[in-house]
């Protein structure tokens, strides 16, 4: 072959070379992760603006190129080490990697079974593991997305079509006031106006209230409208709040609703210890979100749908025509039945290769892991009386705010985050909680351990002293917040 005359088929000699390059490349990025800072973004102008550039006629060697990507990685939040406390992290395991090369480089098709039966069967049998792991009766199916926010898209469009059919502009969606944004966004994308979107109050530990969810389907329907779904939350991003789900599977049952639990974050603590009491009601749920890239700690872009009554998915995405008349058969189904996609990428192996590889006992245990450093840092936290904790911690995260007059809470608790990021040993992110300021913990990375969560609390404990000086006695910060 010519490799000048065609180089999109690089010779096998260069096709070795490329890829040793890169692996050296991605394993010199882990080999230092653990020293790297938790984020960097100092001097990162001059860098972004230089990939601000023209399509390119011709090529560049791919050193030249790997060169450019390193300082790109670098200048960024290190969402990958274990100082990521932030948002929701899961650091992503390795093994992914692996099984994206693989898709991409055989590219195979696996959206209809007969293209690549083996593989789709990976696929489906990588999905129904979920499925199994929630306690799902035979019978449902689970689709794998990008992401929880497609999920709760594809979820929000089969309950609307197997709840209220072609005509849904009088259907009613219920969720709490702490339920993820994703949600709201895919039920507008949907077709529903925010007028049709109930966001109820909460209890005090941040739980949607059953009997608030009752009486606002009872005002609804009164009003003409047709209630027909309710999210509930399988672990809030705010503070990893988990809703009453057998309570409000009893009330939504009661008048017909469709269950949705967005278990993005939480859904995969069934695994762990003491799991399926914790999440007690997921396996009674209609549909449930997952992110494989949040609980089982995958690369960003796997995120999962799956459907008590499998065939609804069927109902709802399935279409047909000429052209595809050869590999799709009656009563065969494939992904592109059952979900919006057609082509798209073998997403499949990045989950079935990490399990196979290290088993789920290895997940368990992270997971367990997790729950058990969160648990320490509320503890310690807890017993610092310059800290407020919201809540014993659900899951995974622990939100607290920093004790403080009220008028001056709003500027030290950015100013405590800012600090303690800073040091660029721990990367945490803020929040607003009823209208006040708050700052999180989220431990959710297989590479997150003791180490980094007692890093966290130290930067914590001394950044808060020097911002609010001694321990204010618990009557006096009570006495001042009143006023
Ligand atoms: C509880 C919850 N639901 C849904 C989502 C949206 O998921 P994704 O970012 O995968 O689209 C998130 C993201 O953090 C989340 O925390």
């Amino acid at each position: 072959m010519d490799a000048a005359r065609y180089p999109l088929e690089p010779t096998p000699d260069e096709l070795e070379a490329q890829t040793r390059a890169v692996a050296d490349f991605v394993l010199a990025q882990l080999r230092g992760l653990a020293d790297q800072p938790s984020f960097d973004l100092d001097g990162v102008e001059p860098l972004r603006a230089a990939f601000d550039e023209g399509l390119p006629e011709g090529g560049t060697p791919l050193a030249e190129l790997l060169e450019r990507l390193k300082p790109a990685i670098a200048k960024s939040y290190n969402t990958a080490g274990p100082g990521y406390l932030a948002y929701i992290p899961g650091g992503g395991v390795y093994a992914a990697a692996l099984a994206d090369l693989i898709a991409c480089a055989v590219n195979r098709y696996v959206g209809v079974a007969q293209a690549a039966p083996a593989l789709a069967r990976i696929e489906e049998t990588a999905a129904s593991w979920l499925c199994r792991l929630m306690g799902l009766p035979p019978g449902a199916r689970g689709i794998l997305t990008s992401g929880g926010s497609l999920s709760s898209f594809s979820g929000i469009v089969t309950a609307r079509h197997e709840r209220l059919g072609e005509a849904f502009q009088d259907g009613v969606l219920y969720f709490s006031e702490e339920t993820h944004y994703c949600v709201t966004k895919a039920a507008r994308l949907a077709g529903f106006p925010r007028a049709s979107l109930r966001a109820l109050p909460t209890d005090a530990r941040f739980r949607l209230r059953p009997e608030a969810l009752r009486n606002a389907i009872l005002e609804d329907r009164a009003r003409g409208k047709r209630p027909f779904l309710v999210v509930a939350n399988v672990g809030t991003t705010n503070t990893g709040a988990i809703d009453p789900l057998p309570d409000l599977l009893e009330v939504a049952r009661e008048h017909g609703l469709w269950v949705h639990a967005d278990a993005a974050y939480g859904g995969f603590f069934r695994l762990a210890p003491g799991g399926e009491t914790r999440l007690r009601g997921i396996e009674e749920c209609d549909s449930i979100t997952l992110d494989p890239h949040k609980g089982l700690f995958l690369p960003y872009g796997l995120g999962a749908l799956l459907v008590k009554d499998g065939d609804a998915l069927a109902r709802v995405h399935r279409e047909g025509a000429s052209y595809v008349q050869d590999v799709t058969h009656a009563g065969s189904l494939g992904f592109a039945d059952l979900s919006p996609e057609l082509s798209r990428d073998f997403r499949g192996l990045r989950l079935w290769l990490p399990l196979m590889l290290h088993g789920t006992s290895a997940f368990r245990d992270q997971l367990e892991e997790k729950l058990a450093l969160a648990r320490w840092a509320f503890d310690e936290l807890r017993s610092d009386e310059r800290f407020e904790l919201l809540d014993e911690p659900q899951l995974s995260v622990v939100a607290f705010r920093l004790r403080a007059p009220a008028d001056e809470a709003e500027r030290l608790g950015p100013e405590l985050l800012r600090r303690v990021n800073a040091r660029k040993r721990v990367f945490l992110s803020s929040t607003r909680v009823q209208g006040r300021y708050a700052l999180r913990i989220c431990v959710l990375s297989f590479r997150t351990h003791a180490d980094r969560v007692k890093d966290a609390v130290s930067a914590l404990r001394q950044e808060a002293r020097a911002l609010v000086g001694r321990t204010p006695s618990r009557e006096s910060s009570t006495r001042r917040r009143r006023t």
